[in-house]
């Protein structure tokens, strides 16, 4: 039977490793859908160029697979900024709905994680939690992580990345970023990860 867990929310709030977290604990496979649209966004980078010319993308996002989502070449911020602008085209959201609908249905669980799961792509979820931070708590946690990773960033930079992506996801009029009506808020900007974990681990056995 499935179980599914939708985890929405902005960039860097949390959601991956809450998402890695629980789907641990529970035994849930795990899919970071945001991969899907960085796939898209750096292969439009790689082969069309700052452009993005829509038409050229969606043929992109027809040719996505599960392999895709392991290449090492998707964190960067240049790809983040491209996953975001590709995702604001309808047919290429339209073209990732199947990827994520049977991957919600596995047998033995499954977690979502992404800006539209708990609203759009699995809108009937048995959890919903809506993970957020302060933008500025946010920009801090990716800051180290690009330098650990060795970009060439400042905080200032990554902060203004932050509000601009958020603004985008937000603002587009498909699948825009939202907390579910039925979603369990979960701000982290003032815990630790183990007590984000612990925070989401109880409200998903709550529901079980
Ligand atoms: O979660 P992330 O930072 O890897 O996501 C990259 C971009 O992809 C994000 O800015 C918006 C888009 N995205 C989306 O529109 N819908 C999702 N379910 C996941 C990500």
């Amino acid at each position: 039977m499935s179980f599914i867990v939708a985890i929405d929310g902005p960039a860097a709030a949390g959601k991956g490793t809450v998402s890695k977290a629980v789907a641990a604990h529970f035994g849930f496979a795990h899919l970071d859908t945001g991969l899907l649209y960085r796939v898209v966004g750096r292969a439009a980078l790689a082969k069309i160029g700052p452009s993005l010319d829509p038409e050229r993308v969606i043929a992109l996002s027809t040719e996505v697979s599960a392999d895709d989502l392991d290449r090492n070449d998707l964190r960067t911020a240049a790809v983040a900024q491209a996953a975001s602008k590709v995702a604001a085209i309808p047919e290429v959201r339209e073209n990732l709905v199947t990827f994520q609908r049977d991957f919600a249905q596995r047998a033995g669980g499954a977690v979502l994680d992404g800006r539209d799961i708990g609203t759009v792509i699995c809108p009937d979820a048995d959890v919903k939690l809506f993970v957020t931070a302060s933008a500025e708590r946010r920009a801090e946690r990716r800051f180290k992580e690009l330098e650990q990773r060795g970009e060439d960033t400042s905080y200032d930079t990554v902060l203004a990345d932050v509000i601009a992506r958020d603004k985008r996801d937000s603002e587009r009029d498909v699948a825009p970023l939202i907390a579910a009506a039925d979603a369990i808020l979960l701000d982290t900007s003032d815990l630790s990860i183990d007590e984000a974990v612990a925070q989401a681990i109880a409200a998903i056995h709550a529901k079980r």
